[in-house]
């Protein structure tokens, strides 16, 4: 065989192993990617301007406190990275996937396959056992082991024993930590939490967020955690501050 002229490589690991093509840098694509968004409604005293220009990049993994005011937008911000509702204008990109491409349709496969979230009032469905609650999204992505990811769920969050009981029989700590399980038990990109110690006494809620946490850490998810609890915001990496509709601090990775 003719011996290959390729030059003597440096180091193998900046190369594409394939192309040959070296890598120069990494390429990481922002799990969030919020560029310009307003979000202008009508009301009856006329426009309300909601949100007035976001700007918002987040890295995998990174875990984000999001902070301001009542009114300032940020359950609103959240909801348009969840894709639940549209910006006036602006570029949301979840995962590097633009959310304006998708229909209705698609948005609630990307949700289900992509993002887990947390609500303050828990958002349980009340007809269904805890077990079946946090079965129901896996069943819906196809997943045939759906109870025994469900159980498995409930396990980690400590609630095996509670299983067959329905949201009406449970305290709001535990009817948090099966919202918490099945947010976790698709394994998301993405986990949002808006207050998810909102409704919750100190102890409790110190319990919901310690699980929450490791969750996230063991799935490697990124997180935005909508808290007004300062030592929330102490055990995140980046603090994002709103006022009035804007970012006013943290919209990028420093
Ligand atoms: N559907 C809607 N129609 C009209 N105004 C709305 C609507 N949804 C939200 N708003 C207004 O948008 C602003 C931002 O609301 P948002 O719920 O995002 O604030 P927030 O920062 O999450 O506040 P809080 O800390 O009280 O939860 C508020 O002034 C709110 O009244
Ligand atoms: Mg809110």
């Amino acid at each position: 065989m003719t011996p290959s002229h390729t030059p003597p490589q440096k180091s193998d690991a900046l190369r594409d192993a394939a192309s040959g093509v070296p890598i120069v840098e990494p390429i990481i694509v922002p799990i969030v990617e919020l560029s310009s968004i307003a979000l202008t409604l009508e009301s009856g005293a006329g426009e309300v301007n909601i949100l007035r220009g976001i700007d918002l990049k987040v890295a995998p993994g990174e875990r984000i406190g999001v902070v301001g005011p009542s009114g300032s937008g940020k359950s609103t911000m959240m909801m348009i990275a969840a894709g639940l509702e549209r910006p006036s204008s602006g570029l949301v990109r979840i995962a590097g996937q633009d959310l304006a491409e998708m229909d209705e349709d698609d948005l609630a496969l990307f949700r289900r396959d992509r993002i887990g979230i947390v609500f303050q009032s828990f958002h349980l469905v009340p007809t269904m056992t805890a077990l079946e609650n946090v079965a129901v999204p896996l069943e819906f992505a196809g997943r045939r082991d759906a109870f025994d990811r469900a159980a498995a769920a409930l396990d980690e969050v400590d609630l095996s024993h509670r299983s067959t009981h329905y949201p009406g029989q449970l305290s709001g700590g535990e009817q948090q930590r099966v919202a918490l399980a099945r947010a976790v038990a698709t394994e998301p990109d993405l986990l949002l939490a808006d207050e998810p110690t909102g409704n919750l006494d100190g102890e409790t809620g110190t319990a919901v967020i310690h699980l929450l946490f490791a969750m996230q850490e063991r799935i490697g998810a990124t997180l935005l955690l909508i808290t007004h609890d300062p030592d929330l915001t102490a055990r995140c990496g980046r603090v994002v501050r709103m006022k009035d509709g804007r970012i006013t601090d943290g919209g990028m990775p420093s």
